[in-house]
């Protein structure tokens, strides 16, 4: 319904991958009517569009799923949130992935589901689509849910603010024009994902930019385990990099030195399928000793089973079975605080998939795990959120007097976060470069605060937004002295093994 002040809805989810599209599809069946805002124009502007090795199930084994997950993450996640990702998971594939999209998951030549495997993880256990899982999901959800009644989709319309009133969320100003228009609900739902703008190289889209961290974290909502962001140990390492998933290693594709040599037996007892975080510094350590690392895809049928994957190396003219590799932004482990059913600090404010933190993951995610999570927490969250009614209340009024930010100034300054991010707040992390990292965020910040009294431009929004969030990484790294899983704190000792001396 539209008012004169702004449109209201029974629930509010922001962001279209597959958590925002889960918990549209789970509000709408408990009788909700929701509107789905997103800023995309397009299905490859979510994360979920650019998943490849899979959604795990439990392939009617909860416990062995669950201990993978528990030691992936080197024993620091919730159990009880693990519990409720294995529990729900394989009723959530099956009902909504197979029976209702009807994903087209790889079969065998028998005609049964084809499960494959990932790093750290102990079985076959993994549904997947050759390996552009993503695509094959996320393209028959937005369908589903543009076709769906009770579902209104707004594309290329992203949100700004929350709107609060004493603790309780009651929508979003958007904008849409004119700029600065309220959507009142019911409850919020932010699916917003990722952060990999914050880096230089990463496996996310562009506009992964951390929005609903940061809207949530200025209203006030906590937020847990900042610090843990994980690198994939195998993006191309090239200009324009794009992930070589974990299932090729999965069924047989190797790690090489520089030299040639298989190295990741020195580096742990799984090899080639150590933890991801584990093959990310290993992979890092013997680029700076031998100059580079490759992925040797010669025991794959690489061209015929990963056909997606062939073409994109074949666009940046890579030919042959060695695939140059490096560590590259991939996903964050923290997020937004909420619990079994995606709720928020704040009243009726719920988060879920990568914007989330639910506690499955720890400091760090075990694969195919996070297109579970979106669906498991997205359902539960969608189903919970509804049953308010929306409430309108006094919304932030933004101010559009200069309608054009200065040429060039959004770039430079996303350049300027992203150089911080990847020398200070990467792979490796020492507490004094945290802390020259965070005295440049600050004062990015307030450079870009000063514009934003005047101005609703997205991309300045975008930029508030990936500087918040990145402020919220610094201080959770400068807070966290202790290495584990992907925040890694190097000291004097660490560097004078991984890095070779000019004798060497
Ligand atoms: C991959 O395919 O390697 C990525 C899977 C994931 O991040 O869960």
């Amino acid at each position: 319904e539209t008012t004169t002040d702004g449109e209201t809805t029974d629930v509010l989810v922001v962001g279209s991958g597959i958590a925002g599209c889960a918990a549209a599809l789970s509000a709408a069946r408990e009788g909700a009517d929701v509107l789905l805002l997103t800023k995309a124009t397009k299905p490859d502007d979510a994360s979920t569009d650019w998943a490849q090795g899979g959604i795990s199930t439990t392939r009617g084994d909860p416990e062995s799923l669950k201990q993978d997950i528990i030691d992936a993450s080197d024993g620091t996640v919730d159990p009880d949130a693990v519990d409720t990702l294995v529990e729900h998971a394989d009723e959530a594939v099956e009902d909504v992935l197979i029976d209702t999209l009807e994903v087209d998951f790889d079969e065998t030549a028998n005609g049964d589901l084809d499960y494959t495997r990932e790093a750290a993880h102990s079985e076959f256990r993994i549904l997947h689509v050759d390996a552009a899982t993503g695509t094959h999901i996320l393209r028959p959800f937005l369908q589903y849910v543009d076709d769906h009644d009770r579902i209104e989709v707004c594309q290329d319309t992203a949100a700004l603010e929350l709107i609060t009133n004493e603790g309780r969320v009651h929508g979003v100003v958007s904008d849409e024009e004119p700029a600065g228009k309220p959507i009142y609900a019911g409850a919020t739902v932010l699916a917003t994902g990722g952060i990999g703008a914050l880096y230089s190289r990463s496996t996310n889209p562009d506009d992964a930019t951390g929005d609903g961290i940061a809207m949530a974290a200025l209203a006030g909502a906590d937020v847990a385990d900042m610090e843990y962001i994980q690198f994939h140990p195998t993006a191309y390492a090239g200009d324009d990099p794009f992930l070589l998933s974990e299932a090729l290693r999965g069924e047989g594709a190797v790690l090489r030195n520089g030299n040639g040599e298989r190295f990741m037996d020195d580096y742990h007892p799984q090899g080639d399928l150590a933890p991801r975080d584990v093959v990310a510094r290993a992979v890092e350590a013997e680029r700076e000793a031998t100059g580079e690392v490759v992925l040797d895809v010669s025991p794959l049928e690489f061209e015929s089973e990963y056909p997606a994957i062939a073409e994109k190396c074949r666009d940046r003219g890579i030919d042959g079975d060695e695939i140059p590799v490096a560590p590259t932004e991939h996903f964050l482990c923290g997020g937004i605080d909420v619990d079994d059913r995606g709720r928020t600090s704040l009243d009726r404010l719920y988060a879920v998939g990568e914007c989330a933190r639910t506690g499955v993951h720890g400091a760090n995610r075990l694969a195919s795990t996070s297109l579970l999570e979106g669906l498991v927490w997205g359902l539960r969250a969608g189903a919970d959120a509804t049953g308010f009614g929306p409430e309108v209340v006094e919304a932030p009024e933004l101010l559009n007097r200069d309608p054009e930010l200065p040429a060039r100034f959004a770039a430079e300054k996303f350049t300027r976060l992203q150089q911080t991010m990847d020398e200070y707040l990467g792979l490796e992390r020492d507490p004094d470069e945290i802390a020259r990292a965070s005295a440049v965020l600050r004062r990015l910040k307030g450079e870009v605060d000063a514009y934003i009294r005047t101005r609703t431009a997205r991309e300045l929004y975008e930029l508030r937004n990936a500087s918040v969030t990145a402020l919220l990484i610094a201080r959770a790294a400068g807070e966290n002295t202790e290495s584990v899983g992907c925040h890694y704190v190097a000291t004097d000792a660490d560097e004078s093994t991984v890095e070779p001396t000019a004798d060497d």
